[in-house]
């Protein structure tokens, strides 16, 4: 917990240092606890008018991004943190092509090599089981970018830091998140880890066959929320599932096309559509404002873009509060 006196004013690094993330790694959402969470948003609020400006806290480290996986905001908004941080970043975009991956570089030997250049890296891979097997290897902290089905905790973090930054609370909400398919929705689970631990109640809406992953709702339960789990909807009851809830979180399709999991997700993607009519009731007929969040990229199909032009639209603001999040997420993790 950080106290301020009068004497001794709030300083960022008391901030970084309360995150208890300094030298770890950031797997999972649950890493961190409830005091820890708060610390780290307080930290990005602090670093909010440097997004643009920066602020030289990272002058001589270096930042690598290695994705084994296609990414737009995840990694360039990490790379730009760095860089608004007064870092240095080195990249590697398409290891499978352009490193010695392509060479059957082991991922362990990998990381060893990395950890010799860098003082953090930011990792995306798609097999969870691989990257925990070798991450022993890295002898510098490692951000989960998204590992397999399973976790993308800072996409969970900058998901709550907007929930805060907007409604400025956690408990009382109720979120729905819903999706096609559940069980391969990493954003989902990461972002259900943290609300569930800042107190909202949690409303799941997937096909029977497609749920949230079983080891990811135990611990969810474990914080004792409210937590119900919907199976196949019709889209009136999803409709009404809308209008009950505070914010509706779509965790988007992780499978990049030609993926045969993807055919999954677009079997049972009309069922799940998301129009703009249930948020104009609720706010007609409850006087409510039910936000729409989105983890990114969305196609057309999902869910009405003419939201984009409301004020139930956040999912574009999640991206802007993304940059400040990794900023506070690298600072906490290198150290001041
Ligand atoms: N939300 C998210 O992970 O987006 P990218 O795949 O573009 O990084």
């Amino acid at each position: 917990m950080v106290k301020q006196t009068v004497s001794s004013p709030i300083k960022l690094v008391d901030y970084a240092d309360a995150t208890g993330l300094r030298g770890r790694n950031l797997n999972f959402l649950s890493d961190m606890n409830k005091e820890q969470l708060m610390a780290l948003f307080r930290l990005a609020e602090m670093l909010e008018p440097y997004t643009r400006t920066g602020l030289n806290l990272m002058q001589g480290k270096t930042l690598c991004t290695l994705f084994f996986e296609p990414s737009t905001r995840t990694r360039l908004s990490t790379e730009t943190a760095m860089n608004k941080l007064g870092g240095t970043v080195i990249s590697e975009s398409n290891p499978l092509q352009s490193s010695s991956a392509a060479k059957d570089e082991s991922l362990w030997d990998t990381l060893r090599t990395i950890s010799q250049y860098a003082d953090i890296l930011a990792l995306r891979h798609y097999d969870d089981k691989r990257v925990f097997a070798d991450l022993p290897a890295a002898t510098i902290p490692v951000i989960s970018c998204g590992y397999g089905h399973v976790t993308h905790p800072t996409q969970g973090l900058l998901d709550l830091y907007t929930v805060w930054r907007v409604k400025g609370r956690f408990e009382g909400l109720k979120v729905l998140i819903t999706s096609p398919d559940l069980s391969r929705a990493r954003s989902g689970q990461s972002f259900a880890l943290g609300l569930a631990q800042l107190g909202a109640d949690i409303i799941y809406a997937s096909p029977k066959d497609l749920p949230t992953l079983p080891e990811i709702l135990e611990k969810v339960k474990s914080y004792g929320v409210n937590v119900t789990e919907v199976f196949d909807p019709t889209p009136e009851e999803h409709d009404e599932l809308i209008m009950q809830s505070d914010l509706v979180y779509l965790p988007g399709c992780r499978i990049p096309k030609g993926g045969a999991e993807r055919d999954l997700y677009m079997l049972y993607k009309d069922t799940f559509y998301i129009g703009l009519e249930p948020f104009e009731r609720a706010k007609k007929e409850q006087g409510k404002i039910i936000g729409l969040m989105h983890s990114l990229p969305r196609f057309a199909g999902e869910f009405d873009f003419n939201i984009d032009n409301t004020e139930f639209e956040l999912y574009f603001k999640q991206v802007g509060f993304g940059l400040p999040l990794r900023m506070a997420l690298i600072v906490s993790m290198v150290g001041i």
